[in-house]
C-alpha cells in the first residue's frame, strides 16, 4: 500500500493457500525450558476483533528519523560508530502469492557484536558498546523492500539448559495496518552452526522452515571495502510463510 495515498493494496485475486500448521513448532516444547510454563493448559477461545485493532494506524515515511535505519550511527556519538562487522540487511516483505506488501513498519533490535544486550536485564559479560544502542526501524518501499545497515551481533549464552547459545541473531517485528497484525520473527545467518544447535531454532520442525529464518550472504548488495550485506525476505502467509513467534497456531 503506498503510504502516502492511504489506499488498500491490490487486492487478493489469486488462490488462498492455508497454512500449514505443521509448519510452526508446538506451543510446548520442554527443550525450550520456558515453553512448559508458557504454552496454554486449556483449549483456546477465539475472540472476534475489536475496531480499535483493525483499524489504522497508517505509518508514513515523514514519521521515521534520519538514522532509524542505521544501528552504526543512530546511538553513536558524533564523529563515532558501533563496533563491529558492518553490514546491510535487505529484503522484502511478501504475501502469500510472493507480491511485496508496502508501508509495513518494520523495527528491529539485536545484541551488539559481543552478544550484549543494551538491557538491564542482560548481564552476559560482554560489554556494551558506547556507540550501539541495538534497535531501529524502517518502512517498506513500493515493492516491499526494505533495508537497514547495523553490525553483525554475537551470539550469546542463556540460562535454559547448562550450556545453551542463542545463534547471532536479529529480532523483527512487522506492523500492518491494523493493531492485531503485528508479527514477531527472527532473522538468522546463513553458516552459523549455532542454529543448529539452539533449542528455540529446534522447537521449529522443518528444516525448510528454518532455512527461510536465515539470511543468506548477498554478495551482490556488499559494499566494497565497507559492508557485507545478507538478504532476509518476510513471507506474511501461506505455504512459504515465515515463523512468527507470535502466531504459533497459525492465523
Ligand atoms: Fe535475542
Amino acid at each position: 500500500m503506498p503510504a502516502e495515498s492511504g489506499s488498500n493494496r491490490r487486492p487478493e485475486t489469486g488462490a488462498f493457500f492455508q497454512r500449514d500448521r505443521t509448519w510452526h513448532p508446538p506451543a510446548l516444547t520442554p527443550g525450550y525450558k520456558s515453553s512448559v510454563l508458557r504454552s496454554p493448559q486449556k483449549a483456546l477461545l477465539s475472540f472476534d476483533n475489536t475496531l480499535s485493532e483493525i483499524a489504522g494506524p497508517v505509518f508514513g515515511h515523514a514519521m521515521l528519523g534520519e538514522l532509524d535505519a542505521d544501528l552504526i550511527y543512530n546511538f553513536a556519538k558524533p564523529g563515532e560508530s558501533a563496533i563491529g562487522e558492518r553490514i546491510i540487511v535487505h529484503g522484502r516483505v511478501l504475501d502469500e502469492r510472493g507480491v511485496g506488501v508496502p508501508g509495513v513498519l518494520i523495527e528491529f533490535w539485536q545484541a551488539n557484536a559481543g552478544g550484549r544486550y543494551r538491557h538491564k536485564k542482560d548481564g552476559y559479560l560482554a560489554p556494551l558498546d558506547p556507540n550501539f544502542g541495538g534497535c531501529g526501524r524502517t518502512i517498506t518501499g513500493q515493492d516491499g523492500g526494505y533495508a537497514f545497515r547495523t553490525v553483525k551481533p554475537g551470539p550469546y549464552p542463556w540460562p535454559n539448559g547448562p550450556n545453551d547459545w542463542r545463534p547471532a541473531h536479529i529480532h523483527f517485528s512487522v506492523f500492518g495496518h491494523g493493531f492485531a497484525q503485528r508479527l514477531i520473527t527472527q532473522m538468522y545467518f546463513e553458516g552459523d552452526p549455532l542454529i543448529w544447535k539452539c533449542p528455540i531454532v529446534r522447537g521449529i520442525a522443518d528444516k525448510a522452515a528454518i532455512e527461510a529464518l536465515t539470511a543468506s550472504l548477498d554478495t551482490q548488495a556488499t559494499i566494497p571495502m565497507d559492508a557485507l550485506a545478507y538478504k532476509f525476505d518476510i513471507v506474511l502467509r501461506g505455504r512459504r510463510s515465515s515463523v512468527f513467534e507470535n502466531r504459533l497456531e497459525g492465523n
